[in-house]
């Protein structure tokens, strides 16, 4: 068997009990080093990990694909939730299998966030930038989500679509100054935000930072 576990946003607190389940029971644990050391105290002695890496990730991938054909149980570790900037890596993973594979939620990133900066999914758009190829289509869309007067939750790109990038390309596609913004890093770890308008972001963060902009008019007070 196969799984793409989502394993949360950092802490020990927010890996779901079917996660921890699913990894102390597996033969192959693999992921990038960031994720596999959120979950590294529920593997077994003699579970393997495999590290992927950006440029190994294909080859890598094949490899664990030939390990659950032979009938070992290999989990593939996500940050967060799968279901929110992971399609692309669940594709490879499919890719390398020759067929769907099962996935299981987890905790993300933007639900932490939702959670402290006091955030309504209701009305709030999710955006990622942190995908390979061509991310002009997405950058359209934040504008008119932003022009829909809804909340956007943002994952940047690293390093070339940053928070102070966004801000930049949202004012000069006349997106007003005004915006509440605020900037989330290292969420459940050691956390920091950075809060102010959009006009007066031009600060660097981390890769592991992730980005609200208020609409201008809450939908809460026009009832
Ligand atoms: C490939 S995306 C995966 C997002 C993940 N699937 C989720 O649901 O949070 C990775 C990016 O998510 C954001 N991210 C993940 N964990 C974070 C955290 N604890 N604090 C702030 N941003 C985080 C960062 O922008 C990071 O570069």
């Amino acid at each position: 068997m196969i799984y793409c576990v989502g394993v949360g946003p950092g802490d020990k607190k927010h890996i779901t009990n079917y996660a921890v389940e699913l990894i102390s029971n597996a033969d192959v644990v693999v992921g990038f080093e960031y994720v596999l050391k959120i979950i590294e105290t529920y593997l077994k002695s003699n579970t393997k990990t495999y590290v992927l890496t950006y440029k190994i990730q294909v080859s890598k991938l094949e490899e664990i694909a030939r390990l659950h054909h032979q009938g070992l149980t290999v989990i593939v570790v996500f940050m967060g939730d799968i279901h929110f900037s992971g399609f692309q890596l669940l594709e490879r993973v499919e890719l390398a299998c020759g067929h769907n594979v099962e996935t299981v939620p987890g905790i993300s990133s933007s639900q932490i966030l939702a959670s402290r900066a006091r955030v309504c999914f209701d009305e709030t758009s999710f955006i990622t930038f942190h995908r390979r190829g061509n991310i002009e289509p997405f950058k359209k869309h934040l504008i008119s989500i932003l022009n829909d007067n809804r909340n956007a939750i943002i994952i940047p790109r690293p390093f070339d679509f940053m928070p102070k990038d966004i801000a930049c390309f949202l004012l000069d596609n006349g997106i007003d100054t005004t915006h509440q913004v605020e900037v989330w890093e290292n969420l459940t770890q050691a956390e920091s935000c950075w809060t102010g308008f959009l006009k007066d972001l031009n600060q660097d963060f981390s890769d592991i930072s992730i980005m609200l902009i208020r609409c201008l008019v809450p939908i809460v007070s026009q009832l």
